[in-house]
């Protein structure tokens, strides 16, 4: 599933993304590429462990947890320390497939990648190309998204982004482990949450809204792991 999650960051919380990463140091992007994706990656990236990303990145991961769309539909075990990348001057990162396991620089800490996730920071008028190209079963989808808005896709599937031939593409990056790995089932699981609480704002006492609640449990007990 591709799911455009709306207003993840208010536009304060942009600019001030914005205004942090304007002053940082960045480096070049295939510090964090694996051995097939480092030829087809041309961008900059802010240094994992550089202050700004983790300041950021924890602004981000907090911006998740208040966002109900994102929660239902990642149901997230893990989330990976959001990195941050630019493209600029005719860079772009050519088809790859993301790395199955990512293990954050110098720590303990490492996760599946179940889901990919795009955040623009940059409006869409600030750039043109730069479109995030995600092919799957259903076809190919170009997204460019206005800033503080955030697409998130299967880990599986292939993607590129295409060249920035005007300004700059800013955006923050990063993976989820979700409770529920495969996206068949986790997918089935979102539509069945949406449509409960649609049911359950307009019947809110009918009594099917208790019976498909009960569904929905019981097939994430079936098929979650904690
Ligand atoms: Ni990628």
């Amino acid at each position: 599933m591709l799911l455009h999650i709306p207003d993840v960051l208010t536009q304060e919380q942009v600019a001030y993304c914005r205004q942090k990463l304007e002053a940082a140091e960045w480096v070049d992007g295939r510090v964090t590429a694996g051995h097939q994706s480092a030829r087809v990656k041309d961008n900059q990236q802010l240094p994992e462990d550089h202050p700004v990303a983790q300041e950021l990145g924890e602004l981000i991961v907090a911006a998740l947890e208040r966002s109900p769309l994102f929660m239902t539909a990642a149901l997230p075990a893990k989330v990976f320390p959001p990195l941050f990348n630019r493209y600029q001057g005719g860079q772009s990162f050519g088809n790859h497939v993301d790395n199955a396991i990512r293990q954050a620089r110098g720590t303990p800490f490492r996760l599946r990648t179940d889901l990919s996730a795009t955040l623009f920071l940059a409006a869409q008028d600030e750039y043109d190309g730069g479109e995030l190209v995600v092919e799957d079963t259903y076809g190919v989808h170009s997204v460019k998204l206005p800033a503080g808005n955030l697409i998130l896709y299967p880990a599986t599937s292939l993607h590129h982004v295409r060249p920035v031939t005007r300004g700059a593409r800013i955006a923050s990056f990063f993976w989820i482990q979700s409770m529920v790995r495969d996206d068949g089932e986790r997918t089935l699981l979102f539509d069945l949450d949406m449509a409960i609480q649609r049911i359950g704002g307009e019947a809110p006492d009918h009594p099917s809204v208790i019976g498909l609640t009960s569904v929905y449990h019981n097939l994430l007990r079936r098929w979650a792991e904690v």
